[in-house]
């Protein structure tokens, strides 16, 4: 999708809102916002250029993430029956996402971020599936990945029913965007030795991601004045994120996926950022 869509989608589910009980959003429309935007399952599941996401490759899969305990690919989420999701079913897709758990019951590795996505609500669940399924199937078979660890036995019990958060609570909102639905904090936050995420420091950052981009390290994005966002104004928070251009003009390689939050709309910019200024100031 180019630009110049994804803004006229954008436009439209401002208008929408602004239209209020004029006609709710349906699925598929929550779902093709979310999946373009904040969730941004491409930024690991679309094979990426140096202009960004290849074109005719949304969700075709083959990235590979090469860590110290694995060595894992982005498995074909196109609606393909032979090498993608096709032959799942909605219930199928949503354990997968939600839990991380294949139709024949295996468990699907990191760095999928189930921590978070077992925080997504029921709706965004299915909005997100509805979008899925509506993508062009990709024939593309994709290396199996090679986990050098044990896999838990599950990520946690049965997840049951996800409220949806109300959009009118800007706070509480840009919290879920920064947690299930986007997982900044994912990449934004340290993890212990034990692979767990160190939440009493939330957003500080630190993190290496290794790629053909070299060496990128996660920035701190509490409200630190000196080390993260304390003394940037609002606008500059914003023009980072979705453009990914710093205050001084520098720029953020990947994974910071602006490619796809540059079509996030004014109001989930304003959440966001109205949630990132509760963060407490850390170093
Ligand atoms: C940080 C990178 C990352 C993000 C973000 C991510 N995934 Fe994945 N996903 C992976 C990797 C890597 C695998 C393969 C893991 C394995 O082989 O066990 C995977 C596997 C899957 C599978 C299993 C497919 C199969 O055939 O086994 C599904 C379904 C899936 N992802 C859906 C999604 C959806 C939907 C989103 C967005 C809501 C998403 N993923 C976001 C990295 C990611
Ligand atoms: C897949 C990992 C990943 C995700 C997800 C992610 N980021 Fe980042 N972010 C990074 C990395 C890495 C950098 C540093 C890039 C560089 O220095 O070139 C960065 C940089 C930033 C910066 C610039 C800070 C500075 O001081 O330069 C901001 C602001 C930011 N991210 C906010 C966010 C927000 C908000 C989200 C969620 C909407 C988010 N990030 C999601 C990895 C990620």
């Amino acid at each position: 999708m180019n630009g110049l869509v994804r803004r006229g989608i954008a436009v439209a589910v401002v208008l929408l809102c602004l239209g209020g009980a004029a006609r709710a959003e349906t699925p598929l429309e929550r779902g093709r916002a979310l999946v373009n935007g904040i969730v941004a399952c491409g930024n690991c599941h679309t094979p990426q250029g140096p202009g960004g996401p290849v074109a005719g490759m949304e969700m075709a899969g083959g990235t590979p993430f090469v860590e110290e305990p694995f060595t894992a690919y982005a498995s074909n989420i196109t609606p393909d029956p032979e090498t993608g999701i096709g032959r799942w079913t909605d219930a199928q897709l949503i354990a997968a996402i939600r839990e991380g758990k294949r139709p024949d019951g295996s468990l699907i590795g990191p760095p999928m971020p189930f921590g978070f996505y077992r925080g997504l609500s029921d709706g965004d669940l299915r909005a997100i599936v509805a979008y899925l399924r509506s993508l062009p199937p990709v024939r593309h078979s994709v290396p199996k990945s090679e986990y050098r660890m044990a896999l838990p036995a599950a990520y946690g019990p049965p997840v049951g029913a996800v409220a949806e958060v109300p959009r009118t609570d800007p706070v509480a909102y840009g919290a879920y965007m920064a947690g299930p639905l986007g997982h900044c904090m994912e990449c934004h936050t340290p993890m212990l030795p034990d692979g767990r995420l160190d939440m009493t420091r939330a957003g500080v950052g630190g993190r290496a991601f290794v790629g053909p981009w070299g060496t990128a390290l996660s920035r701190n994005i509490t409200q630190d004045k000196e080390h993260g966002l304390g003394a940037w104004t609002d606008a500059q928070i914003r023009t980072a994120i979705t453009e990914g251009v710093r205050p001084d003009g520098s720029r953020l390689s990947p994974p910071m996926a602006y490619h796809y939050y540059r079509s996030m709309d004014d109001g989930e910019l304003g959440a966001l950022v109205a949630y990132l200024r509760t963060l407490p100031p850390t170093r």
